[in-house]
This record gives structure tokens, sequence and C-alpha cells, in this order.
């Protein structure tokens, strides 16, 4: 059964019938490994910081936000698959645990910064591989100019004096027009002005990934940088920035105009600019070459003494110790199957970091009785020593147990 309340960070909050935290997810919450010095998430934080000199710099907000701060206040529409108890974690069904870094936008908007980058941890429920991991490091930055001429001369000196900048350097950027129908301007920006403030994001964050990515690639071919028309509930016109790295295309960060509604809502409705939002994990796996993302958590001082204060280098893996892999089938009635993430979490809180991976392996519905069978399979391997089989088959045996426990299923 569900405990009664959760204490999270000092603070007690009542459980209800859609807490869905596990106590595997709890244990992270304190450890906050963007604030450990010569961690790689700590690194990369403070190498962006370094690139935004006159921005404040954020790290301590609490991530258990109302789902009205996280969701509501950003316009997230109120079907948003996001908000389902499938993908994120709930407190209860007020609080959650932030899913972006944006769900403090209003908040800092609100204290008058007009520059400024926030680093935290935050929550998604997913699957189980190597790039995945429910709880990961976001870096949201964002700039706001006063709505008026003035604000608009500030922007425009700014773009000179960076398209300067990045006429010298060895990059090439596709880039899209800043403002189209499909990735309109907002009905209360002149056109002109938002395009002015689109490419003033464009070029801040073409700086920057060629701070970061530019000296790393070495070689005698430019840089390569994409920019593609997205979707988010609270900017527009909306961005995503992909960058040619190592023969691939690697998604680096989501962004755009702020929606005046949240400028509105944190009282400063005669501003307007932009923001993006960046996952530290996906970047620092590229730069310092860590193969698999549960490595950030290791306690392991093959892992932790390799790593230098404000200096990315390039990680030597030490051997990897066996897999094992172990199959779960069941049958359910359609209507309770547990969704993958459920399985999932059911999975780490057993195993913790002790998974690597888990794969849907099968699944059909029986033509007769209607009933779903499902398999997983599930890859055990630690990455610092051998487990032992004994170990695995005890693991193995809670997640059926538990399976069975709590979603009534029945064990093929
Ligand atoms: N919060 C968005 C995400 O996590 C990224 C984003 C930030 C997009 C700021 C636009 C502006 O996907």
């Amino acid at each position: 059964g569900r405990p009664a309340h959760l204490d999270i960070l000092g603070q007690r909050y009542p459980t209800d019938n859609i807490t869905n935290i596990t106590p595997s997810i709890l244990a992270k919450v304190p450890l906050r490994l963007h604030t450990r010095p010569k961690h790689p998430i700590h690194t990369l934080r403070t190498i962006i910081e370094s690139h935004y000199p006159d921005f404040a710099h954020h790290s301590s907000l609490s991530p258990v936000v109302s789902l009205y701060k996280n969701f509501d206040e950003l316009s997230f529409p109120s079907d948003h698959p996001g908000r389902a108890v499938t993908e994120s974690y709930y407190v209860n069904k007020d609080m959650m645990l932030r899913t972006h870094t944006s769900a403090h936008e209003v908040e800092v908007f609100r204290c008058g910064e007009d520059k400024w980058l926030l680093t935290a941890d935050v929550y998604r429920r997913d699957e189980i591989d190597g790039s995945h991991y429910p709880v990961f490091h976001q870096m949201e930055g964002a700039r706001i100019f006063s709505a008026d001429a003035a604000g608009m001369a500030e922007a425009a000196e700014d773009n000179a004096r960076l398209r300067a900048h990045l006429a010298q350097a060895h990059v090439v950027i596709e880039d899209v027009p800043h403002v189209t129908p499909t990735n309109p301007s907002q009905p209360t920006h002149d056109p002109a002005h938002s395009a002015l403030v689109a490419e003033n994001l464009k070029l801040s964050l073409n700086s920057l990934l060629l701070a970061l990515f530019g000296p790393a690639t070495g070689a005698a071919a430019p840089l390569r940088v994409r920019w593609i028309e997205a979707y988010f509930p609270f900017t527009s016109p909306s961005f995503e920035v992909e960058v040619f790295f190592r023969g691939k295309w690697l998604e680096i960060l989501g962004s755009g105009v702020v929606r005046q509604a949240t400028l509105d809502t944190a009282n400063v409705p005669n501003k307007m600019g932009w923001a993006f939002g960046l996952g530290l994990e996906r970047i620092a796996m590229i730069l310092y070459s860590i193969p698999d993302i549960r490595l950030f958590w290791s306690t392991d001082e093959r892992f932790l003494s390799q790593f230098k204060e404000n200096e990315i280098t390039t990680f030597q893996p030490y051997s990897k110790y066996p897999s094992c892999f172990k199959d779960v089938s069941f049958w359910t009635s359609q209507c309770v199957a547990p969704h993958e993430n459920d399985f999932c979490d059911l999975v780490r809180d057993v195993a913790g970091d002790l998974v690597e991976d888990v794969q849907k392996a099968d699944f059909f519905v029986h033509p007769k009785t209607n009933r779903t069978s499902l398999c997983f399979r599930i890859n055990y391997r630690s990455m610092d020593r051998s487990l032992s089989n004994e170990e695995v088959n005890e693991m193995q045996s809670q997640v059926v147990s538990r399976l069975q426990q709590q979603f009534g299923v029945e064990i093929r």
C-alpha cells in the first residue's frame, strides 16, 4: 500500500490515489548532481554559465511544484499527454515533481530578472535503456527586452555583435525563417519585433553551441547546426536545434519566443523575449563519451575520480560486466494491463541501477478470451561488478511477486 505521506527535502506532503513516486525516485531527489564539483553535469553547467556572464544563475529551486506551475501557467491544455499519471511523477493531486525547468519561468520573470539561467533536476516516467533515466538535468535560459523601440534597439545591437562573432567562426548553420504562417508570431507582437527576438535567440544559442561543440570536433570540417520549426504551448514561434556530431544529428534543445501570457502572469507585461531549455545529460554523454546514462549516478571511484573541475575530458570506460537477461510473461485483462512505464518503475524500485534495459518482448491479445499476454525482457547488469545468479534470481522473483500483487496479473 501507499504511505500516508511523502517527505521530500524536509517537507511533508499528504498522498492520495494518484501518488506514484516510488522510493527509488525519492532517493534521487537530494542528490542534485548539478551542484557536485567535478561531476560532468556540474562542469557542463559551469561552462554554459560562463558563456552567459551577465545572466543571473539559479540552481536551488525545489523540484516539488504545483501542477498549475508545471502546466497551466505555461498554457498547457488540460488534455496534454504530459499530464498523464503514466508520464509524470505525482506527489498528490496538487503537487508533482517538475517535468521541465520551464516550470520556474513565471517566478523568475516575476522577480524582475531580464537575463537568467536556471539549472535543475527534472523527472519524467520513461522506459529503461542506456539513454533514458527518470531523473535528468535541464538548464533553462531566458532573456527579455522591453517591448518598445529601446528594447528592440538593444536586441538589434546585440544581434549585430553576435553576427560579427559568428561570421568569423567555423560553423555552418541551417536556418529556418524566424516567423512563418506555421510558426507564427503572437497576435500581440509586431512580427518585426518577434523576428528580432527570434534572431537574438538563434544567435545566442549558435554562439553557445560553437563554444561547446566547436573545439571538441577539432576536425577540419565546420560544426553543423540545424534549426527546425517546433511547437511548445508556451512559446511562439518555437524551434528545436540539432547539432551534427560524430556522424549523427543530435537533438539538443527546445526554444522559442515566450508567450505573452507567461510574461503577463509574471507581472512583466511590457517585456518580450526568448527562452530555451536544454538537457545536460544528452550533451555531457556526447562531450565526455559517457556510454550509459546510469553512470552519472555512479558512486564508483573508477567513475568519479576521472573528472576534473571546469574541464571536459574523455571518459575511459572500465571493464563491462556480463549481462543477465530474464523474461517475465503474464496474462492480464486488457483494461488493467500495466503501462510499460508502470512496469519500468516497478523494476527500478526492485533493482535500481542494476537494471540496464527493459524491452517489451511480446504482446498479443487472445482472440477468444480477449486477454492480453505481455512479455518483458529485463537486462540485469551492474556497471561496477559482476552480479551473482542468486542476486539476479532474487530480484527477478521480487519483480514477479510485485507484478502479481500490484497488478493482479497471472504469470505464464
Ligand atoms: N521545456 C521544454 C522541454 O522540456 C523546452 C523548452 C524550454 C522549450 C523553453 C521552449 C522554451 O521540452
